[in-house]
């Protein structure tokens, strides 16, 4: 896909459980999504990502597949698939699915055969022997130290077996072979199957782990995961998935897990034949004290300001493609975590679109988003349903921390805090469900949603709009080049665009408090989140404003 088109898109991020329900069992599902495409093509968007609604046991709300071929009942049917694609497509939306390739459910029929002994199937994860003498109650040493990113070991011991299998994230995520070439070949022919019923968008879930260095080592620097990201024929096999399953040149991106620029130059530079565009997250880290998640401190904006200068202007030079992001099922909400949503909340639900959407590359949206939904007001543990939120909560106990600290932790990052429902109103259930919803809303859904804000002209949803609306608008946002300027304050993230004498100035000011800034003298307001005259030099609180010269 030439940069011309990727840079003119929006995609919209639909966490179906959280998105709509139809049928009152208090989970969102396919059904919930068609009836609100109007919605999404009111707000403008042109593709919708929607989170894995296959056969799941559901211990990763669904990244856990345990058929890859068919859909969920608890999210509907394949009719309902169908419908909704049809649907879509009349308004000019394309479906964007998720293949969640690096594992499989233990459930899956090809792990299950694994564990019945089938030498095939063994043959598609990554079992290692356990040594002769190892027991159910004493298994020994795992084959490597290396963590699961939702904590603790990443092997788990099968007594039957006598063998230890590979899962980088939950123990009933098992990691696939892809050194296999049959496992290679079954994944191509599951993006077959859903080009056949026309899907031409795809997400590629932790698609930079698939490739694990040779020989299992330990890691006595770190978790493991320079041993698997980005790994040795990572892109070797990109290149054939796509190839293969017939994907070259269409919208996709792959979720990168810890990746560099460089990697990242290769995957999406149109010449290597891998993917569209993909998601890096080192900007979304910039609140991690000393690069731990579970660790809280204020966001560093000159780093993140750094983050964003690197990544555009690199990518830009090597010929990458960049999406634009701030949020997604896996973070709590920005404007809760990036913002003042206490005294701001309108400012910093509208000063983030306005940083990310104006650069260079291809704009995600995530539900609610649009609308400033923040993160929960949650009091106790049992509220949170997520796996990773419980296993930390117990984790960080255990290194020294009370049980009231740890739960000040998990509510500033689980993941919770931005998959609870969308608020399609401000009643009971928020237009949500007429069950109960799977994970409880905030009370503030009773000012903060779709109804209220459809009925402003001067709501964050109708910012959102304007926001999409001159990136179709305008050559200078869909493909000119971009560069960072010297802002005298470090509260402030500020950068141009160019495109054949037409610029764009924008910036942004991450702070409660009034900052300087750049004049822009001649240039007139393109779009900016205070009301009335720009102040001449100055940044109000949470200001963002963008100039254009044309
Ligand atoms: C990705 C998904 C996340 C999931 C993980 C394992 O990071 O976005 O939700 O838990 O992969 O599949």
């Amino acid at each position: 896909m030439d940069t011309e088109t990727l840079g003119s898109k929006v995609v919209y991020q639909i966490y179906i459980r959280s998105f709509c329900d139809t049928d009152g069992d208090g989970l969102g599902d396919l059904r919930g999504i068609t009836q609100h495409l109007d919605y999404l093509a009111d707000l403008g968007v042109d593709c919708i990502w929607i989170t894995p609604f296959y056969p799941s046991p559901q211990k990763d709300n669904g990244y856990d597949v345990s058929d890859y071929r068919a859909i969920d009942p608890r999210y509907g049917t394949m009719d309902d698939f169908d419908e909704l694609s049809r649907e879509a497509r009349k308004r000019g939306i394309e479906l964007m699915l998720d293949m969640v390739f690096n594992h499989t459910s233990t459930d899956h029929e090809w792990f299950q055969k694994a564990l019945a002994g089938d030498s095939k199937y063994l043959a598609y994860y990554k079992f290692v022997d356990a040594a002769p003498e190892a027991t159910a109650d004493n298994p020994g040493e795992p084959p490597t130290n290396w963590e699961s990113k939702f904590g603790g070991n990443a092997w788990e011991y099968v007594p039957s077996l006598n063998k230890w299998y590979l899962h980088l994230f939950d123990v009933s995520q098992a990691d696939l072979d892809w050194d296999n070439p049959e496992v290679r070949a079954e994944l191509a022919q599951v993006l077959r199957f859903w080009r056949g019923k026309g899907v031409n968008a795809f997400r590629f879930d932790v698609v930079n782990l698939i490739s694990k260095a040779e020989g299992w080592e330990n890691d006595y620097e770190g978790n493991g995961k320079r041993f698997y990201t980005d790994g040795p024929h990572v892109h070797e096999y990109l290149q054939e998935m796509v190839r293969e399953g017939d994907i070259d040149g269409l919208l996709t991106v792959g979720e990168m897990s810890s990746t560099s620029i460089e990697n990242c130059i290769r995957y999406t530079n149109p010449s290597s034949h891998e993917l569209a565009m993909v998601f890096s997250f080192h900007h979304l880290k910039v609140d991690y004290l000393g690069g731990d998640k579970w660790k809280l401190m204020d966001p560093d904006i000159a780093s993140l300001r750094d983050m964003f200068r690197d990544w555009q202007e690199e990518m830009t030079a090597g010929g990458g493609w960049n999406s634009l992001f701030w949020s997604n099922h896996d973070q709590p909400r920005p404007n809760s975590r990036f913002g003042d949503t206490e005294h701001y909340w309108y400012e910093s639900s509208t000063l983030l679109p306005t940083c990310t959407h104006l650069m260079r590359g291809t704009p995600y949206i995530y539900q609610g988003e649009e609308l400033g939904q923040t993160i929960t007001d949650f009091t106790s543990i049992d509220q949170y349903r997520d796996v990773e939120t419980h296993n930390y909560y117990r984790i960080i106990q255990e290194r020294g921390h009370t049980p009231e600290e740890a739960f000040d932790i998990v509510h500033a990052r689980s993941r919770d805090d931005g998959r609870y429902p969308v608020a399609w109103d401000g009643s009971e259930k928020a237009g949500f469900t007429s069950g109960e919803p799977w994970l409880g809303l905030p009370a503030n859904h009773a000012w903060i949603n779709a109804k209220t804000e459809m009925a402003d002209a001067h709501s964050v949803r109708a910012y959102y709009q304007r926001l999409i609306a001159l990136r179709k608008e305008l050559p200078v946002i869909q493909i000119g080049n971009v560069h960072f300027v010297d802002e005298s304050s470090d509260k402030v993230i500020g950068y141009e665009r160019e495109l054949d004498g037409v610029k764009v100035l924008v910036q942004c000011n991450f702070s409660g408090e009034e900052q300087p800034a750049l004049d822009a003298p001649g240039g007139e307001v393109l779009i900016g989140n205070y009301d009335g005259p720009i102040l001449a030099g100055t940044l109000r609180p949470w200001e963002a404003v963008a100039h254009i010269w044309r």
